[in-house]
């Protein structure tokens, strides 16, 4: 049985990858954001708006143990699931866990451009944005680092770099 589940920061690639990985081994493919928005009909800023991020959480950890029962899944989780209740332990039983790292500069380059889609970071100047990626970065690091497997990514903006990752991650899981 193939469970995988991919973590890291808000655009370091855990939804493009997980795409591209699941294709390549002819696995579904999950991603948690998603599955969110489909099962309660609204948006994830919808939903931090009308429950707010603590909220939000709990319907997280909810479908994070729904979607992480499946079996030869590929998972993509948001950027806060691993750092939220005990949700790295499940994960860590659950499956191979993957931690997409990039550096603060590559989820800068990555962030800038979709900014009012995340509700963590909208109305945030550049400035702003940046001191915000390496101040969360810091405090979310510590649970990010305790998945399985780690592979560092750069900017991940064209389909060989996002073909290179996946047959990096295949080697590394022995897959
Ligand atoms: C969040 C990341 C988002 C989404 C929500 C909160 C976070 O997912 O779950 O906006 O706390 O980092 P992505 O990492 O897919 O952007």
């Amino acid at each position: 049985m193939t469970r995988i589940i991919l973590i890291g920061y808000m655009g370091a690639g855990k939804t493009t990858v997980g795409k591209a990985l699941a294709q390549d081994l002819q696995l579904p493919f999950y991603d948690l954001d998603w599955y969110i928005e489909e099962r309660f009909r609204h948006t994830i800023p919808q939903i931090f708006a009308e429950k707010g991020e603590d909220g939000f959480r709990r319907v997280e950890q909810n479908v994070l143990h729904e979607v992480a029962e499946f079996e030869d899944v590929v998972i993509s989780c948001g950027g806060g699931t691993p750092c939220f209740f005990d949700n790295m332990d499940y994960m860590n039983r659950q499956a191979m866990t993957v931690y997409l790292k990039a550096s603060p500069d590559v989820l800068f380059q990555h962030l800038k451009m979709g900014k009012t889609e995340r509700p963590l970071l909208k109305g945030k100047t550049d400035e702003e944005l940046k001191a915000y990626i390496q101040a969360s970065l810091a405090t979310r690091e510590p649970f990010y680092s305790r998945a399985r497997y780690t592979l560092d990514v750069s900017l991940l903006d064209d389909y060989k770099k996002i073909q290179d990752a996946v047959r990096l991650l295949r080697e590394l899981l022995n897959l």
